[in-house]
């Protein structure tokens, strides 16, 4: 069967839960492994045995800016918290400023904090490539590459990958490039979203450019991301493109389970059934509970797990009363009386297959001044194009 390597770490099935802030925690993340173990739909109870050797797939977990963690910021310290059980541990970093960026490398190496570390540079959002940071930073080749240094270096035995978008617009690309100073600076695999920052989530994810960063850079791994929205479209990926692995996102919102399609998608056993409106209201409460623990209070839980509940009811015959409804349940008595009252019997609607999270593109890309006009020129990127980022 087709692994990936990671470094040490084989990734089997080649596939990984895409970074997404405010999401892939570690509640979300157990989630989707279990599905991707087999005991998703079990009696809800946690994973069984002790997976420190590793399991199926690789899960990274949320953004973490690079200056929170140098500065053990309250709530950073809690986002980089992994469930025991869970090998290898991946973190995903965001900096701008290479010494801060080499600062939270060596920081997680020293103290153990994962076992893997990816890098983001994707992030399409106006108030980041404002200030240079996100995916408009690839454009200044030295700047990427003195990042790329400082994190290998300080990284020592952990493997660096990255993550990135295909440029700024299509008269500005930078993943070639990008790609090559990843490979020189010793980046152990990188994964490409097929669209550029002005695409935003809009139009299609342009496949044939992750075919490109393939042939482009064979030195290493190169793993595809963009518009998987079934276990069919990872291996039509992997098939077209080449690719050595895949980065699902969006279409795990509200569908942990999906996991459980790609891994016997890829293990050729047969695709688990679709669940029906019953078994996705368990997974809902035990989704919503995990937040809870995690966050150590049940109502902050229940909250966070607002913005859940319209991806896992996508398609289901839920009036917009109920749907309101549940979307504000302030405990979990709340949210499973509320799912107790919906028509449970229903059948996975076949429309909730296709896309789902954030589509919208067209946006003006936002630039510091002259930007654009040299890409060897450094000068100009902010330190605090590092706060207030959400995502890429
Ligand atoms: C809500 C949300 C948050 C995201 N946060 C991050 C992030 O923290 N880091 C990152 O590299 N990409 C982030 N992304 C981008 C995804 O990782 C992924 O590249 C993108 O959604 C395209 O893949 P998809 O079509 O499978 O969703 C985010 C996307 C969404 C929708």
């Amino acid at each position: 069967m087709t692994s990936l390597q990671i470094g040490p770490h084989t990734v089997q099935p080649p596939v990984v839960l895409a970074p997404m802030a405010g999401i892939t925690n570690a509640p979300f993340r157990t989630l989707c492994r279990e599905f991707a173990e087999g005991d998703g739909w079990g009696s809800g109870g946690r994973p069984p045995g002790d997976r420190s050797s590793g399991g199926k797939g690789l899960f990274v977990s949320e953004m973490i800016t690079t200056r929170a963690l140098v500065e053990r910021n309250e709530k950073t310290m809690q986002l980089i918290h992994f469930d025991a059980s869970e090998r290898p541990r991946s973190i995903q970093l965001y900096g701008v400023d290479p010494a801060t960026v080499g600062k939270a490398v060596r920081m997680i190496v020293e103290e153990d904090l994962a076992d893997h570390i990816d890098l983001n540079f994707g992030c399409p959002v106006p108030k980041v490539t404002r200030k240079g940071g996100g995916s408009a930073l690839p454009y200044k080749r030295p700047l990427l590459r003195a990042i790329l240094r400082e994190a290998v270096s300080g990284a020592g035995d952990l493997p660096v990958t990255i993550k990135m978008r295909k440029g700024i617009d299509d008269d500005h690309l930078t993943y070639l490039d990008a790609g090559r100073i990843a490979v020189e600076e010793g980046v152990t695999a990188v994964a490409l979203h097929g669209r550029t920052t002005s695409q935003h989530y809009g139009g299609t994810a342009d496949w044939d450019a992750i075919a490109r960063l393939k042939e482009h850079v064979p030195e290493i791994p190169v793993l595809g991301n963009g518009d998987i929205w079934s276990a069919g479209d990872a291996v039509r990926m992997m098939r077209e493109t080449g690719c050595d692995g895949v980065v699902v996102g969006r279409g795990c919102l509200g569908r942990p389970w999906l996991f459980g399609d790609l891994v016997a998608a890829f293990e050729g056993t047969g695709a688990p059934k679709a669940p029906a409106l019953r078994e996705v209201a368990a997974v809902m409460v035990r989704h919503a509970t995990l937040l809870g623990e995690w966050l150590g209070d049940e109502a902050r839980g229940v909250i966070d797990f607002r913005k859940h509940v319209a991806w896992y009811l996508k398609g289901f015959a839920v009036g917009s009363e109920m749907r309101k409804r549940l979307a504000i349940s302030s405990s979990l008595a709340e949210l499973e009386e509320g799912l107790h009252e919906l028509d449970l019997d229903q059948p996975w609607p076949a429309g909730a297959d296709g896309p789902r999270g954030r589509t919208s593109g067209n946006n003006r890309v936002v630039l510091p001044d002259g930007w654009l006009r040299d890409p060897y020129d450094c000068a100009g990127v902010g330190e605090d194009a590092e706060l207030d980022t959400s995502g890429g």
